[in-house]
């Protein structure tokens, strides 16, 4: 038996929104010091919406499942509800993973929170309280 659920095995095999977006309005990057994957976050914001979304991670096969997962759970949604997006939403939505991959989840949230924390800053509104003083995950 397969460690990995199905949708897993899914987002691995066949990731949503690989890319970049040439004119994005918010660039997150972030990295796992400890296995060294490598995740990238594009997003392009209209009339506070994610009205794309796009990825590029270099890095373990959780890795990618969860930066598919979390971009297929905002894309289209409020600025708002893109802030509330968590690892365990993302986890969650790929029907779980093991406990030693659970790390890789959180690169994906980081990622996004660093993306978002980069428009808001490039934009010059106003930071939300929950991205004032975001600092990725170590490990
Ligand atoms: Fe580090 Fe998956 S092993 S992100």
């Amino acid at each position: 038996m397969s460690l990995y659920t199905d949708k897993v095995m899914d987002h691995f095999e066949h990731p949503r929104n690989v890319g970049v977006i040439e004119d994005a309005d918010g660039i997150g990057e972030v990295g796992n010091p400890l296995c060294g994957d490598i995740m990238k976050m594009y997003l392009k914001i209209e009339d506070d919406k994610i009205a794309d979304v796009k990825f590029k991670t270099f890095g373990c096969g959780s890795a990618i499942a969860t930066s598919s997962m979390a971009t297929e759970l905002i894309k289209g949604k409020s600025l708002d509800e893109a802030l509330e997006l968590t690892n365990k939403a993302v986890v969650e939505a790929l029907d779980g993973l093991p406990a030693r991959k659970i790390h890789c989840s959180v690169l994906a949230e980081d990622a996004i929170k660093a993306a978002l924390v980069d428009y808001y800053t490039r934009s010059g509104r106003e930071m939300p309280e929950s991205l004032v003083g975001f600092e990725p995950h170590e490990d």
